[in-house]
This record gives structure tokens, sequence and C-alpha cells, in this order.
């Protein structure tokens, strides 16, 4: 019979397979009771690999894999973004490179610009519903993988308000709230969010005793 029993990580080293400083530290902030060590993937002269799915679960997936199987140690990867309902859930796994201005940078306001335009061409009474999704895998060298996907659902507010946070944040307004993310403390964000609860998610499947 199949084996669904999820696999529990009960090492001392957890490999981030990520070169972002801030997701980095806050990664071990989050997981730093279960976990001693959580070197990152530039330690061991890696590079991303390239993000060819097209679902968040795939692309954590494969970057997960893709370190775990070069270090020969588990690995943690995530990926994000906000898929909005009425686009058929873009910017989705392209979340980042809707973003990318021909010269390398990164431009949001523009971004935000260009969601918008996309949902007032398809008129006034457009569905304006949209979820944050945050996918999260841990990868083991043999290959096997435990992959949990957080959500948080609302509405695209225009224009975008606040100066809190990152990315599509001033734009995102969760159901029941008033703030957007954008206008958040971070503290109440991180409360709610995709991240938030992928993190819960992961930490009851794998690490909670
Ligand atoms: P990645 O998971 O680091 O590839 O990031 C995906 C992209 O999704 C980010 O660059 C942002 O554009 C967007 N994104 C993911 N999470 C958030 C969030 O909490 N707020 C705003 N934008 C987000």
């Amino acid at each position: 019979m199949l084996d669904t029993t999820p696999r529990r990580f009960s090492g001392d080293t957890l490999v981030i397979a990520s070169h972002n400083k801030g997701k980095i530290r806050e990664i071990a902030d989050l997981l730093g009771a279960y976990v001693e060590r959580f070197p990152d993937a530039g330690s061991f002269g890696l590079e991303d690999p390239e993000e060819t799915g097209t679902t968040f679960v795939a692309n954590a997936e494969l970057k997960a894999r893709f370190v775990a199987e070069r270090t020969g140690l588990p690995a943690l990867a995530d990926d994000s973004g906000l898929a909005v309902h009425a686009l058929d859930g873009r910017p989705g796994v392209l979340s980042a490179r809707w973003a990318e201005r021909p010269d390398g940078t990164r431009d949001f306001a523009w971004a935000m610009e260009r969601l918008e335009a996309e949902l007032e061409a398809l008129g006034p009474s457009a569905d304006r519903s949209a979820s944050f999704v945050c996918a999260l895998s841990i990868a083991w060298p043999d290959g096997h993988c435990e992959t949990v996907e957080g959500r948080v659902d609302g509405r695209l507010v225009w224009p975008p308000r606040g100066g809190n946070g990152f990315g599509y944040d001033p734009m995102f307004l969760a159901d029941g709230r008033t703030e957007t993310f954008g206008e958040m403390a971070p503290q109440a964000k991180h409360e709610i969010s995709h991240r938030a609860d992928a993190f819960r998610q992961l930490v009851a499947r794998c690490f909670s005793p």
C-alpha cells in the first residue's frame, strides 16, 4: 500500500534554497526552534535553478530538489506570488518577472499599473478578487518532497495604498480588512499572510512534536 505518512524532519541542518538574505533570515527565525543550522545555497556555490514550473508548488519543489540533490542535505525552498482570478491566475508564478524593466531593475509601481490596466480592460464589473499564494517544499536527497501551499484571499484596490511591505502589497486588501497589506503594520500582515499560513502547515506536518 502507498505510504502517505508525511516525512518528518529529523536532522540538524536544513539548507535554504535561496540567495535572498531577507528570506533566509526570516526562515531561520521561523524554524529556529526545530533546526540548528540553516546554510544557504550560496554557501555551497550553487546558483538558483531556472524556475520553469507553471505552478507555485512545481517551482518550490524543483528549487528544493535541485539543492538537496547537489548538497546531499535536506533543503527548503519557497515560491510565492499573486494570483488574480479574473486573469486566470496571472501574474502567478511570473509575479516578480512582471516587475522587471528591460534594464533588469524591478519596478512594482509599474507592475501594479499593468495589472490594473488588464483588469480595467475587462470592464467596470470585473471580478477583482485575488489571492497571495506561497508554496513551501522540503526535499530530501533521495528526491522525496513534503510540500504545502498557503494562501490569503482578498481583492485588488486602486489606487494602491500604503508604503509598508513590498511587491503588490499596496493593492491587496485581505478579506475582512480595511487596510491594504501596504498599510498594515508588518506584524499584522505576518499573522495572516500566505507565508504564515504555509509555515503553520509545514511546522504541523514536518516539525512540531
Ligand atoms: P519569490 O517567491 O521570491 O519568487 O517572489 C515572488 C513575487 O511575488 C515577489 O517578487 C512579489 O512580486 C510577489 N509577492 C510574493 N509575496 C508577496 C507579498 O507578501 N506581498 C507582495 N508581493 C508578494
